[in-house]
């Protein structure tokens, strides 16, 4: 582990953290800005958030659970077989 990586909370404080879950959303933690393609702002409110990542939710770019309705299947990691 690099000095000032996971577990410093210094950095944890001045950089977003996003975390993929297994069969579900991104979890995007700490300051981040969020935009459209035009550089729109999107209003995401304060803390933690949930992006989708299944394309069924009714509230796209946030995730409103459906990946639990149409069992959304997909590793915490990378997926094998991307290119290099
Ligand atoms: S990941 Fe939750 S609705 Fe798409």
């Amino acid at each position: 582990m690099s000095p000032g990586r996971a577990g410093d909370d210094s950095d944890a404080m001045n950089e977003a953290r996003i975390t993929s879950y297994r069969d579900g959303p991104l979890l995007v933690r700490g300051p981040f800005r969020l935009e459209d393609q035009d550089g729109n702002e999107i209003e995401a409110g304060a803390g933690t958030i949930a992006l989708c990542r299944c394309g069924k939710s009714r509230l796209r770019p946030f995730c409103d659970g459906s990946h639990k309705v149409v069992r959304f299947r997909a590793p915490s990691g990378a997926e094998s077989g991307r290119g290099g």
